[in-house]
Parts: C-alpha cells; structure tokens; sequence
C-alpha cells in the first residue's frame, strides 16, 4: 500500500505542531498542546515532565493507540518519512509492534499471565514476519539471552509471575527488539525498579542503541535517568513543550523556570537533599492554564510580559527556551 511520504531527512520520528484532545461533558479539553519534537537515528531523547504534563498522551499518538475520546486536533507525525497520522488502523497496526515498539511502565501488566514468556517475546515474528511458533520461540531465547536474561532456554518456558520485576522488564525489551524497529518508545519503564535494576535496564537500552541504531523515545519524570541516559532531553510542562537541547545544556544552562525548578527538586543531579527545592504549587488542570505562559502562576520571575504565548528563544544552537525572560535568567545563572 502507498503511503504520504515526506522526503525522508534522517529522522527517525518527526512530530510536528501536534495537538491532541479529550472530549469531556465540559468540551473540549487540548492535553496536548502544539508539541514538535524530533528524534535522528540511533539517538536517545528523554520527554520529562511532572505528572500529567501530557506525555504519555503525545507518545500514544505516534502510537496509534490514543484512549477513547482522545482526538488529534492538528499536526503530523512522521516514521522515517512515512505519515503515522490519518492511517487506516490496519496500517497502525502494522506499524506497531514491528516499526515501533512500546516499552510499557507495568511490565508485568502488559505481559499475558497465560503465556510462556518465550512465546510472548517471539509473537511479533509470528505476527509481523509470519514465522512459525516454533521458530519464534527458538528466536525469542535468543532475544531473552541477548537482553542478559540468564538460563534463557529454560526461563523462556516460564510464566510472568515467575519472573522479578526487572527480568519481566527484560522480556519486555526482548519482546520490543523482536523485529528490530527503528523507534523503542520507553514510558518510564524503570519507575517500578530498585536502583540497581534500574541502572541495569538504562545500560541495557544504551548497548541497544549501540549495536543496532535505535532510536530510543524515553519518557520520565526523573532528571537522574535523563542525564545517564539521553543525548537530547524534552521539556513538558502542562501540555506544551518549554525548553528542548542537548542534556548537557540543559543540566549546565537550564533556561526555562520550570527546568530550574526541576534541578533545584532533583537531589542526584543538583547537590544534596539539604539543597531541595520543591516548585510551590501545582501543574494546573488543562482547562484552568494561566492566560499567556502556563508556568507564570508558579513562577517566580513572572511579570506582566509573560501574560502573552511565550517566544521561541535560542539559547544555543539546539538549545531552546519557550520564555520571555529565557536570556536574562541565564544572566543571573
Ligand atoms: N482517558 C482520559 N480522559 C480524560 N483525560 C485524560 C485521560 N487520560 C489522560 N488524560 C489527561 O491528559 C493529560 C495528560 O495525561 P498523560 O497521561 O499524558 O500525562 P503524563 O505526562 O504521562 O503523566 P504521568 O507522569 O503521570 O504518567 C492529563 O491532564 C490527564 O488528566
Ligand atoms: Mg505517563
């Protein structure tokens, strides 16, 4: 079948301008407001954000998987050139799972409680490459080995309750790496993991981008993980994107309020816990955002400026703070 290309510019995701909808019984409601992000081959870009900020909603999209009463209203998301949006489900469908592949936060309640996990890690094959059940679960213990799952052969015959935490997250990655996609897209999948397994599981989705060229979208709301793992980082606050660069710009030059803000909360990055910042207040509900800059009613360097929809402001090149004062904020730094 023949889809809507763009010419194909080495981007491996290329959201543009999206804006996503819930229908509630008070209208409509944008959760996700005029985002653009993109991602190049083989690179790891982290989305932070606090709860609610619009993430998981934007990364659906690309998906094909949006909630009911959720409706894209504008915008266009492209998969190394080819249109994701406006699609017939089968061609999602097809999509998913073998282009694209989503590495949940809840392993286990993404795993099927009945199956072997051996079969559930080589299902896409069957599905995608239609290979046979018997190949695909020769093919899954090689997967499980490669995702430093050890005794593979034997623990591919088990079921998910069978498995810890981290080892379910494992096979979930293995399952994710089946048909090799071009896009992982990781929805906080470490939150539910001690330390050490977290560690484990970003080293792990590090040697993948290595060795195969992934390219890596990974959502969090921990600045630590996004400083270990990501070339690019993200920033979500309330639906829209406030500052977007290279990690290492945004730790070492954070722009916007809102990402100082997050510094200043985050013992592992910024000093001790004496240290700690929290942000006052809280994220507002879609339908109650401040008129002009949606983080004015919680910052402290508002002013009367920031009534009006904040500029683009480049810091560095890459390096982009949505805020009036984005300049002289990096002044006082
Ligand atoms: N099914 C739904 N119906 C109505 N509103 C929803 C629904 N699902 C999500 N929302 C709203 O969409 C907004 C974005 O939600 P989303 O789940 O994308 O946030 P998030 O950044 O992933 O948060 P978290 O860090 O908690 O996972 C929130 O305001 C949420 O209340
Ligand atoms: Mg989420």
């Amino acid at each position: 079948m023949s889809q809507p290309k763009q010419p194909f510019d080495g981007l491996t995701l290329d959201i543009k301008h999206l804006s996503i909808a819930f229908q509630t019984r008070q209208g409509s409601v944008t959760v996700v407001d005029d985002i653009s992000l993109n991602i190049g081959k083989g690179e790891i870009v982290g989305v932070i954000g606090e709860s609610g900020s619009g993430k998981t909603i934007a990364s659906l999209a690309v998906l094909g998987m949006l909630p009911r009463g959720a409706r894209v209203l504008e915008g266009t998301v492209h998969l190394s050139g080819d249109s994701l949006l406006d699609q017939p489900e089968s061609y999602q469908r097809a999509i998913r799972g073998d282009r694209v592949a989503l590495i949940p936060q809840d392993a286990l309640r993404a795993l099927n409680p009945t199956l072997q996990v051996g079969l559930q890690v080589g299902e896409p094959l069957t599905l995608h490459r239609g290979i046979s059940w018997t190949t695909a679960r020769k093919k899954a213990v090689e997967l499980l080995r490669s995702v430093e799952l050890r005794d593979p052969e034997q623990r591919a015959d088990e079921y998910p309750h069978q498995f810890s935490g981290g080892m379910q997250q494992r096979a979930m990655i293995a399952m994710g790496l089946s048909t090799e996609p071009e896009l992982l897209i990781a929805d906080e999948p470490t939150t539910a993991l001690d330390v050490t397994v977290q560690a484990q599981v970003l080293d792990l989705l590090r040697n993948i981008r290595d060795t195969h060229g992934t390219s890596i979208l990974f959502i969090t709301h921990d600045l630590g993980v996004v400083a270990t793992l990501c070339d690019r980082v993200y920033v979500m606050y309330s639906g829209a994107i406030v500052e977007e660069g290279p990690v290492e710009q945004i730790f070492s030059n954070p722009s916007h309020p809102y990402t100082r803000g997050l510094l200043d909360a985050t013992p592992r990055v910024h000093g001790t816990l004496t240290g700690l910042k929290p942000i006052p207040g809280q994220i507002p509900l879609p339908d109650a955002r401040p008129v002009g800059c949606r983080f004015s009613d919680r910052c402290a360097f508002a002013g009367a400026e920031c009534r009006q929809t904040p500029p683009a402001v480049t810091v560095q090149e890459g390096h982009v703070a949505y805020c009036v004062k984005a300049l002289e904020l990096e002044l006082e730094a």
